[in-house]
């Protein structure tokens, strides 16, 4: 049988408490499947800065090289010291580091808190668009520029498009619903680079999925659809600003960013991380909801699944913790949730209760 080495990484703020909790979860399931888990813990952000003088080290780098799969906690995005020598750091670094190009952001109603028949994932581009943050500072075109003005560039290329337009149309085939994909976008302004993303889905629209349908939405008023009719979406495909933006509305109409895991994937690694941030406001306090980070790991599970040779066990291991997520979701004891949605339980409430119920289920 397969062993699995999964690096954690814990990151910022919540980071430490809902990656550990979400470790404590996968060992559970596995304890019941059988499958073999090894963990390692790498350091990154500020627990890294402190210790290394820099917030990726190259030895984190090397461990997460050397892992099949990585969970990443939240990161301090723009705040981190000046002196950091990686600076400026964020979960992009590594995406754009290890080629993640698609970041996959499932929202589904578990609570039925503002909408209940939610079931939709965006994908969204993950390496380029304004985020690997090129700055012109002087001389350049009509932006003559002087201390007080900033030029960003916004990067689009045409293979960028290709395959995430083709991860977008893929996931819809195979997620057998609605099978619709909705492309989103503002090529009313951004007439270049958008039109080249719409172009290129079009393409591969064209090419090899046919048997879908395939729409093209202003982001904008896409937006107000997605509150006034979010059951309609199946799969949005997204360039990465919109796709960012557009998956915390996502996440505000399932019950807040405690119910929103996400997949960053490429041709040859993995790396599980919850859509939220490092939530300062609750640090340290114990009463994160560790649910985003438990289904970003369930969600790398059937990444290693499909991507590393079908381990039935290692399928078996998601679906016990998503049937036990469910569950403890859909009762009505407070203590079976956590703060953010009305329950009281603390994070290590919450996952204690949920290993028992994986043990007591299976
Ligand atoms: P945030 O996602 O950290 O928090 C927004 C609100 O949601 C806060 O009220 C917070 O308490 C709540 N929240 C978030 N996750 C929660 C959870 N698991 N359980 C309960 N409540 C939760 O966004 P914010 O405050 O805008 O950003 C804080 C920091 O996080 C910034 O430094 C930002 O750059 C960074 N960030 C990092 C991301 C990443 O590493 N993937 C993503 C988004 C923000």
């Amino acid at each position: 049988m397969t062993k699995y080495k999964l690096a954690m990484l814990n990151g910022d703020g919540i980071g430490p408490e809902v990656v550990s909790s979400a470790r404590s979860i996968l060992e559970t399931a596995s304890q019941v499947t059988g499958l073999e888990l090894e963990f390692i813990e790498l350091p990154v952000g500020l627990e890294a800065y402190k210790n290394f003088g820099r917030t990726l080290p190259p030895n984190t780098i090397e461990g997460m090289s050397q892992s099949d799969a990585w969970i990443l906690g939240p990161l301090q995005t723009g705040s981190y010291p000046k002196d950091d020598r990686d600076y400026p750091m964020s979960s992009g670094k590594i995406r754009k580091y290890f080629d993640l190009f698609a970041n996959i952001r499932p929202a589904k109603s578990y609570i039925p808190k503002v909408a209940s028949n939610i079931d939709l994932v965006i994908v969204r581009e993950n390496t380029e668009d304004f985020f690997p943050n090129i700055n012109l500072f002087k001389g350049y075109g009509e932006f003559w520029t002087d201390k007080d003005t900033v030029v960003s560039l916004r990067v689009i290329r045409r293979s960028s498009c290709k395959r995430i337009a083709k991860t977008a149309f893929e996931l819809a085939r195979s997620r057998n619903q609605k099978k619709l994909v909705t492309a989103v976008h503002k090529s009313n302004v951004l007439i270049e680079g958008d039109g080249l993303f719409l172009e290129e889905a079009n393409r591969v629209y064209e090419e090899g999925f046919r048997d879908l349908r395939f729409e093209q939405k202003l982001i904008d008023s896409a937006s107000m659809e997605l509150v006034l009719k979010p059951e309609r979406f199946d799969v949005i495909l997204a360039t990465n600003l919109f796709g960012d933006i557009i998956s915390d509305e996502a996440a505000g109409l399932v019950g807040g960013l405690g119910f929103c895991p996400s997949l960053n994937s490429g041709e040859k690694h993995a790396m599980g991380q919850a859509v939220h941030g490092t939530a300062p406001d609750i640090a340290g306090k114990g009463i994160a909801n560790p649910v985003s980070e438990i289904l970003s790991s369930v969600m790398l599970l059937d990444w290693l699944f499909s991507h590393k040779g079908e381990e039935r066990k290692v399928y078996e291991t998601a679906r016990v913790i998503e049937r036990a997520i469910k569950k403890q979701l859909s009762s009505q004891d407070p203590k079976d949730k956590t703060l953010d949605i009305d329950g009281n339980a603390s994070t290590q409430e919450f996952t204690s209760r949920l290993s028992n119920r994986i043990l007591v289920d299976s």
